[in-house]
């Protein structure tokens, strides 16, 4: 049964079971094909919702979150917004603490949906729309502060396996059903690495010769082994330059790929002007990164990537913009 057969009992079961797109006239006249999961769909407008449910979920299984204990987490936006629904649906108080360099269309609809919204200064020298892992450590740093003095739940979306696992048990198995399981590879623009953990053990468990690739920006791909020369990149909900992240399992990254700023704001406008999609930057940078693999190592292959989330997200930022000076 989809979330669509029924009455739902609340916004929480509507998330997932997103629909697969094949971006059949980004890729036209190419050999091979892009599948795209529209995660912006999600009622937070983001793939975070799942991992916001999964890790409350096992965190009230195993008693670690008791009824009314204020939740806390770091966040670029999107978990904030997807654990402010959940939150909001299951009694708890929630704190989103969030670097003042992301987008402020998440701190409004965070505070919309109830949560307390803690915006955390970044380092002198960085700019709006540019957090770098820098800016992340004073976020961490606050973060770790506010739990202790309220004794709260942190939904830690760097260590908890829930994170991973939503993505493991949900979106994986959901791709492998919608797409019968025809597909040749994966690549994903990683943040925590839960995205990528989860359907890469999922799909190597259902077919190991599926190839999955980490995603980065250019001058900030420390996990493929690189200096961060541009560590303040504007493709935000990721690439932060941490060269290690507990979710990843080296053994089921088979590569890397580097997508430039400007490259992943090109892929993003097309996908709204040819394919109808308005995601945002990470989902731009997705798309390119499958663009490459196709006129690549992948030529001839079914790819598939997430959208991970709403274009919505960044009216304040350039990214619609056209006479930004990343127009075409
Ligand atoms: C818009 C966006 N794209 C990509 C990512 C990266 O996903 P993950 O943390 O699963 O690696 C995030 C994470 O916050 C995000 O918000």
């Amino acid at each position: 049964m989809t979330r669509t057969d029924r009455v739902l009992t609340s916004a929480i079961e509507a998330i997932g079971n997103t629909p697969l797109v094949e971006l059949a006239r980004l890729t036209k006249g190419m050999d091979g094909r892009i599948l795209a999961k529209m995660e912006y769909l999600n009622p937070g407008l983001s793939k975070k919702d799942r991992i916001a449910r999964q890790i409350i979920e096992e965190a009230e299984a195993q008693v670690a979150l008791k009824p009314g204990q204020t939740v806390v987490e770091l966040t670029s936006g999107n978990t904030g917004t997807g654990l402010a629904i959940v939150c909001a649906v299951k009694g708890y108080p929630f704190v989103a603490v969030m670097s003042r360099g992301n987008s402020m269309e998440r701190a409004r609809m965070m505070s919309a949906l109830g949560a307390e919204v803690v915006l955390v200064d970044q380092l002198p020298g960085s700019r709006p729309g540019q957090v770098s892992g820098g800016d992340l450590e004073l976020v961490e740093m606050a973060t770790r502060k506010i739990v202790l003095e309220r004794g709260a739940f942190r939904a830690d979306q760097f260590q908890l396996q829930g994170n991973q696992r939503a993505h493991y048990l949900h979106t994986a198995a959901e791709i492998i059903q919608q797409s019968g399981g025809l597909f040749h590879a994966f690549c994903d623009f990683v943040g925590t690495g839960g995205s990528f953990a989860g359907c890469a053990a999922a799909f190597k468990e259902y077919n190991p010769l599926i190839r999955c690739f980490i995603v980065e920006p250019e001058g900030a791909a420390v996990l493929a082994g690189e200096q961060a020369t541009n560590p303040n990149h504007r493709i935000q909900g990721g690439g932060y330059s941490m060269a290690s992240l507990p979710l990843l399992r080296p053994e089921h990254v088979d590569g890397h790929l580097q997508v430039s700023e400007t490259e992943a704001i090109r892929t993003a406008r097309r996908l709204a002007k040819q394919e109808g999609i308005f995601a945002g930057f990470s989902s731009g940078a997705n798309v390119a990164a499958a663009l490459q693999l196709l006129k690549g190592e992948c030529r001839g292959s079914t790819i598939v990537v997430l959208l991970c989330d709403s274009g919505l997200k960044y009216l304040s930022t350039d990214l619609w913009d056209s006479t930004s000076s990343f127009s075409e």
